[in-house]
């Protein structure tokens, strides 16, 4: 149990100074979603949940489901996000990938090598190589069960790499959602710029307006040139910049996050990143922090302590319950 409160006081000023700069209400949502309502099924429109999200809430972190809920299924597959949406997480995070066909797809990994298991022609290699056709027959659960017999299900056995239209089909505008841009730098020729077409599914899905100016929609990446593009595309959107371990120091921390504050509301730095001195200079350039990624209780606990704005997990639960734990310790 966290032996002092949560400090509020930081996450509440540097929601104060995004809003007196008139950035979009970001996320800072109670958790829990409005009421599940679970229809198993395919990958066509299933309602998973009735209504919208309510407005960020100031006081609670955020739980950002890491590739659904993928300490417990397979990363990026429907039973992945659906759990995440049982766990009442407050974010559904996919990486994207483009294939050859210039397609949105749900993946992490550059090549398909990890985490697809299928005919070799198509389910190896790098994953933009592949036309949306050839994915289709890899098999993206099978790897989970060898990797993690404790948590194998036959369930996951054929589960396949979801289209980004996918995953909005089914989840829509119910849901908060907080997409990567993976490799944006990267383009076949042919393919289409990354930023667009994210764009233009978040306008056909209701995902941009209102959905962007109630917090709905959170995009990140490690390209400040993809976050910079969206920038230019889209003036509101509200940006993440994702920093891993290596791309800052105590000495360089304030020109990084100058720099990010130039085009981005917040901060996704690698967890070994934060500290006091961190969050302090976050606060005072009105950047929001969500650290990435955490599975560790114990480290939970050390990143709210900081008073951090939101943390990605695989375990979602996990998450969600340290975060109730250091609440009910602040009410008391
Ligand atoms: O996006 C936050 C975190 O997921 C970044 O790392 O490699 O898991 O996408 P990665
Ligand atoms: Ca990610």
């Amino acid at each position: 149990m966290p032996s002092r409160p949560h400090p509020l006081p930081g996450a509440a000023l540097g929601l104060v100074l995004l809003l007196a700069l008139g950035l979009p209400a970001l996320g800072l949502p109670a958790l829990g979603l409005p009421q599940v309502q679970v229809l198993e099924g395919g990958s066509a429109r299933v309602p998973l949940m009735s209504g919208t999200p309510e407005t960020p809430d100031p006081a609670s972190p955020q739980v950002i489901a890491h590739r659904g809920a993928s300490g417990h299924a397979p990363e990026h597959t429907l039973a992945a996000y659906d759990l995440a949406v049982r766990m009442g997480a407050d974010f559904l995070e996919p990486d994207l990938q483009m294939t050859a066909d210039g397609v949105l797809v749900a993946f992490h990994d550059a090549t398909l090598d990890r985490t697809a298991r299928g005919p070799s022609t198509y389910c190896t290699g790098p994953i933009r190589e592949r036309t949306l056709a050839e994915l289709r027959d890899c098999d993206v659960g099978s790897w989970f069960n060898e990797r993690f017999p404790d948590r194998a299900d036959p369930a996951f056995v054929g589960l396949r790499i979801p289209t980004l239209e996918e995953l909005f089909q089914r989840y829509g505008a119910s849901v908060r959602w907080y997409p990567e841009t993976k490799n944006p730098d990267e383009r076949l020729p042919g393919q289409p710029p990354m930023e667009e077409v994210l764009l233009d599914l978040l306008h056909a899905h209701d995902l941009r307006d209102p959905a962007v100016e109630r917090g709905q929609v959170l995009i990140q990446s490690f390209s400040p040139a993809s976050l910079r593009r969206l920038q230019e595309l889209d003036p509101e959107l509200p940006l993440v910049q994702l920093l891993r371990a290596s791309d800052a120091t105590p000495e360089t921390v304030d020109a990084v996050l100058d720099a990010v504050a130039e085009y981005a509301v917040g901060v996704g730095p690698n967890r070994a990143l934060v500290n006091e001195a961190f969050m302090d200079a976050a606060r005072a350039r009105g950047l929001v922090v969500h650290p990435w990624t955490v599975n560790d209780p114990v480290e939970m606990d050390r990143l709210l302590s900081f008073g951090v704005d939101g943390i990605f997990s695989d375990f979602p639960d996990v998450l969600g319950a340290r975060i109730r734990a250091w609440a009910e310790a602040g009410d008391g």
